[in-house]
């Protein structure tokens, strides 16, 4: 990745950005501001339902980001998240905000033994990987037979996309159960995104006020408008319906020759 990769100037750039705003903002901020691709707390109550998390769960986040998403399933579960994320500087603002632990890893290579974790989850990663299945294998070899995986993935309703935002690969409903399939997850529920609650007023006032104090201090950095721009894409094609957020529970299935555990 180079210095001008747009997914650099969002994922790393702007996360490292993020943990500065909050902390001036006050760590009220830290939640809303750190759940970067998952939006909702509706939705994190979904997944981790459906997936069964509970006290003690020992959880990797694959692509954490700043690490919103496991913060609040540790806070309102109980649960054990360990964060995966290459982006170095997201990985430092994880742990600046929430004190998680962290390791920077590519979700294709990660420094885990199988069968580690009860259970995984991934949160708007899949769309921005190329080679979604070496993404998906490495998830299932570290959770233990039986045990859930869950996914919040972007999928593209048309053949093509009218405007394709660098960086990113939208796969059709059908790709990504196929790509499921062949990874060693079966799928067990799934609801589209727009199903599940919003996000409450309180939360979206404060994940505002953090992008607010971002654009104060960097608007005026290409980096920044770069960002912005490609989350603009993005947005607009969620807006018009030809990119559409779907949640989605899976089992790992039971390795050949060993019996699942539940
Ligand atoms: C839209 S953000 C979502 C972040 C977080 N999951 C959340 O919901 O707030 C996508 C994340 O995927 C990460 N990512 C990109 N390539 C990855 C890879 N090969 N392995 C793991 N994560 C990756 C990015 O660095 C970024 O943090």
């Amino acid at each position: 990745m180079s210095e001008r990769d747009p997914m650099v100037d969002e994922f790393d750039t702007v996360a490292a950005w993020t943990a500065d705003a909050v902390a001036v903002l006050g760590p009220d901020h830290a939640l809303p501001a750190a759940c970067r691709g998952s939006g909702s707390p509706g939705a994190l109550d979904w997944l981790a339902e459906a997936m069964g998390v509970s006290a003690g769960t020992h959880l990797l986040d694959s692509g954490a980001g700043v690490g919103g998403p496991a913060a609040y399933l540790a806070r309102t579960r109980g649960a054990r998240p360990v964060l995966a994320e290459p982006m170095v500087g997201a990985c430092r603002a994880a742990r600046r905000l929430f004190g998680s632990p962290v390791v920077a890893a590519d979700g294709a290579r990660l420094p885990f033994g199988a069968g580690t974790f009860d259970s995984a989850w991934s949160l708007g990663v899949l769309c921005t990987l190329e080679d979604k299945r070496s993404y998906l294998r490495e998830l299932a070899r570290v959770v233990r037979d039986g045990g859930a995986v869950g996914l919040l993935v972007y999928t593209r309703t048309v053949e093509e996309l009218p405007d394709q935002p660098e960086g990113n690969w939208f796969p059709s409903r059908a790709e990504l159960v196929a790509d499921l399939e062949a990874c060693a997850l079966s799928v067990l529920d799934e609801v589209p995104l727009a199903d599940v609650p919003g996000t409450p007023e309180d939360w979206q006032r404060a994940a505002d006020a953090v992008e607010a104090e971002v654009e104060r201090v960097h608007g005026e950095d290409p980096r920044w408008a770069r960002a912005a721009e490609q989350e603009e894409t993005i947005g607009s094609l969620i807006e018009d319906g030809l990119v559409v957020g779907v949640l989605v529970g899976c089992r790992r299935e039971a390795r050949a020759g060993a019996t699942a555990t539940d």
